[in-house]
């Protein structure tokens, strides 16, 4: 019922000052701090986004809420545990996920010793769905204004490091599902999205995926692309923020020079057959650019690539013209 919600994300916004507390100014939470210090995330960071510790007691946050007056029943509809009602984050970072509001809706719980998995979010309840939050959003959303453009990461800890560095306009869609739901919430405030997932082959995919969602909705996408093996976090860690503004950013792709090179991934290029295939997968994805400057740019890079004739890629986008709209 909506009170039990109301309830619900009270005990929210006191298990995110609790868990800050903990991380702060106890011995437990000393572990989880230095881990965050180690990786160069510095007090005023780690306050901005209140990130929290969970102590190794199975039963700390149930008794904390049950002292507090809520009821144990309420409790266990609110994601804050594991299916025998056990701490979900036991030992775990956490970062609280808040939404347009500014107000905590979810965690997502990272390790910081071997425990497995990696990352554990909040479970899904009509308060917390990962499919429509973004990260970041609330603390993001006037310099996404501002900027008229978002960056989109993959993670948390991508947020931090480039806010930490100077890139205020920065959400994650907390792993690589993007869905029609975050793309249109991006879209009510900006033009351009630039998308800076990981340089891995996941990353890679999700990209084309989200390029294409975000089309739907009409933006403007730039591919800042990373190195393989690289995140925006390691990235600004080990090269810096300048570094990471002039070559990542600045230096980011337009939408059909990705595709160009994302489709080479999918077909052997030495071989004939394939190589034509190619070249007409990439005049459909021409096709679909609405200026016809643009179009004309690309046909010439393709025959200029390949050395293919100008006229008859022409031709064939005109041919496949006629089938799009
Ligand atoms: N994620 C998740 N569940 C997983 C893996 C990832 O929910 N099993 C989400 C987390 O929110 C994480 C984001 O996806 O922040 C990005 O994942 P990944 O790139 O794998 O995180 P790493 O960069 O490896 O994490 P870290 O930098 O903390 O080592
Ligand atoms: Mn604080
Ligand atoms: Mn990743
Ligand atoms: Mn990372
Ligand atoms: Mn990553």
């Amino acid at each position: 019922s909506n009170s039990e919600e109301q309830k619900i994300l009270e005990a929210y916004q006191l298990l995110s000052k609790l868990y800050h507390h903990l991380l702060k100014h106890t011995k437990d939470g000393k572990k989880g701090l230095e881990y965050l210090y180690d990786r160069g995330f510095n007090e005023e960071t780690i306050d901005k986004f209140q990130l929290g510790f969970s102590p190794y007691k199975k039963d700390f946050i149930m008794q904390f809420l049950e002292q507090k007056g809520y009821h144990r029943q309420l409790m266990i509809k609110s994601g804050f545990f594991t299916t025998n009602h056990q701490d979900r984050f036991q030992g775990r970072i956490v970062f609280p996920i808040r939404n347009i509001t500014g107000k905590t809706i979810g965690f997502v719980g990272r390790s910081i010793d071997d425990q497995e998995p990696k990352y554990l979010n909040s479970a899904e309840s009509p308060l917390f769905q990962k499919s429509k939050i973004l990260y970041n959003f609330d603390q993001a959303r006037s310099e996404i204004r501002k900027k008229s453009e978002v960056i989109l990461t993959e993670g948390s800890a991508d947020v931090m490091a480039l806010a930490q560095a100077g890139f205020e306009n920065t959400v994650a869609s907390l792993g690589t599902s993007f869905t029609d739901t975050h793309a249109s919430i991006l879209r009510r405030y900006v033009d351009t999205v630039i998308l800076c997932f990981d340089g891995d082959n996941a990353g890679q995919q999700a990209t084309f995926k989200t390029l294409k969602i975000l089309k739907k909705v009409g933006c403007f996408v730039k591919i800042a692309m990373l190195p393989t093996n690289y995140d925006p976090d390691q990235y600004i860690k080990e090269y810096g923020a300048d570094s990471f503004d002039k070559h990542i950013i600045q230096t980011a792709s337009t939408e059909m020079s990705f595709l160009m090179k994302y489709y080479k991934n999918d077909f052997d290029l030495r071989q004939e057959g394939e190589l034509l295939r190619y070249v007409d997968k990439i005049i459909s994805e021409i096709a679909l650019l609405a200026s016809p400057i643009d179009r004309d740019f690309y046909i010439r890079e393709l025959a200029e690539q390949f050395s293919l004739s100008h006229d008859a890629l022409t031709e064939e986008l005109s041919r496949k013209m006629q089938f799009v709209k």
